[in-house]
């Protein structure tokens, strides 16, 4: 990443001129929120690039999985040979396919990939049932194509174009929600790495790919399956599973460092109470595994009860403590947060969540296990 990219896209997404009330971006791209980690581990690289990156293999994985001592944070819990066979991946000639269950930090790792491997990881196309070739491939300025007729530039990249012109990781979200049609338009930019454009003539006809282009591509198990892909489009991608975070004590820590962060940003200067959290990441973790901790069987929701679903519920717990009563929020805040958030509108979860409140809450010791069993009777229905 060049120091003048970087700041570009900083200022871009910072600059108070650029919003006259000088309102804070939400969620900058992950480039700009670690673009000082990003700028140091640049500098102490040691280690072999591939063609066209940004960073080492190594110094991408720190990235990622963080070092203590150099101060680079913990961006991704999980297997670390995961992202060692991640990151291989993408200096071969096939694409990253990331799948899992929804809310196992596919976008977040894609995200954080290619910010380490491009140092941009804007070039994202998302995926859905209404996406377009244009959208992906390159779409035209139609004054222009009118005016001058199909020249390059008449020509709007998209991201693929780009990623391909300039070498870099483009993103690919939740590609199996697309139509077959169009995710078979990736076929020949990853075999042959090239992209035809038909309305242009000569050289501008065919776009090469240069050194550090590839894709990364993720899809969860939930939506329509990889298995709609076409065998072709899959042979061309290399396939990782995210998994859930296993041990309990990581997902506790990542949730208490997420809704911090997160609860921060929202202006509340209280941190959440480490109490409420252990509620809450045990509740979410029976819940989904249909387990309790001492074995015994309950009933497993149908809804996501991701680690993803367990921050944002962490999150609005805080919000609703801080600015509803001045407090850190409890593990009442829970039962009114989870109707919303977990069980969505599914009456059997309902059922389920409340035959969880009555049976299991109750047994447990603890003041904010008392408080989830006395705000039972809050669940909507
Ligand atoms: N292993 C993990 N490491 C870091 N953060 C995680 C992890 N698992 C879940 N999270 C949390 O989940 C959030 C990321 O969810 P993300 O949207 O990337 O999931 P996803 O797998 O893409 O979900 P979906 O399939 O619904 O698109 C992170 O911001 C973080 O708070
Ligand atoms: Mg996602």
């Amino acid at each position: 990443m060049t120091a003048k990219h970087t700041a570009g896209t900083a200022a871009a997404q910072y600059s108070p001129g650029a919003d006259p009330g000088g309102k804070r971006v939400q969620r900058p791209a992950a480039e700009v929120r670690y673009a000082a980690e990003l700028a140091q581990l640049a500098a102490d690289d040691q280690g072999e690039r591939p063609p066209g990156w940004a960073l080492s293999l190594r110094a991408a994985r720190r990235f990622i999985l963080g070092d203590e001592q150099a101060g680079i944070s913990r961006k991704f819990v999980g297997d670390p040979s995961l992202i060692d066979r991640a990151l291989v991946s993408l200096a071969t000639s096939r694409g990253l396919m990331l799948v899992g269950e929804p809310g196992t930090a596919k976008s977040l790792l894609s995200e954080l990939l290619a910010a380490a491997v491009s140092g941009d990881s804007t070039l994202t196309v998302q995926g859905g049932a209404a996406t377009t070739e244009d959208q992906i491939k390159y779409s035209w300025n139609y004054a222009l194509l009118v005016a001058d007729g199909p020249s390059t530039k008449s020509l709007v990249p998209a991201p693929l174009y780009r990623g391909m012109t300039e070498g870099r990781v483009v993103r690919f979200e939740e590609i199996t929600r697309c139509p077959l049609e169009v995710q078979d338009c990736l076929l020949s930019p990853l075999s042959d790495r090239v992209m035809a454009v038909p309305e242009l003539t000569g050289e501008d006809a065919l776009v090469f790919a240069r050194e550090g282009f590839n894709i990364i591509a993720t899809a969860n198990t939930r939506d329509r399956g990889v298995n709609e892909m076409s065998a072709a489009l899959k042979r061309r991608f290399n396939f990782e599973t995210v998994f859930a975070i296993s041990d309990f004590a990581t997902e506790l820590a990542l949730v208490e460092q997420e809704a911090t962060h997160l609860l921060q940003g929202s202006g509340v200067t209280v941190p959440p109470r480490r109490d409420v959290l252990e509620v809450l990441v045990t509740a979410f973790r029976e819940l989904r595994g249909g387990k309790t901790e001492r074995g015994d069987a309950m009933e497993r929701l149908s809804s996501v009860m991701s680690t993803a679903e367990a921050v944002s519920v962490a999150h609005a717990v805080g919000l609703r403590g801080w600015f509803l009563r001045g407090d850190a929020g409890s593990a009442s805040d829970i039962v009114e947060c989870l109707a919303g958030t977990a069980a969505k509108d599914n009456n059997d979860d309902l059922a389920k969540l409340r035959t969880y409140l009555e049976q299991h809450a109750q047994r447990r010791k603890g003041d904010q296990w008392q408080e989830l069993y006395d705000a039972r009777h809050r669940l909507p229905g």
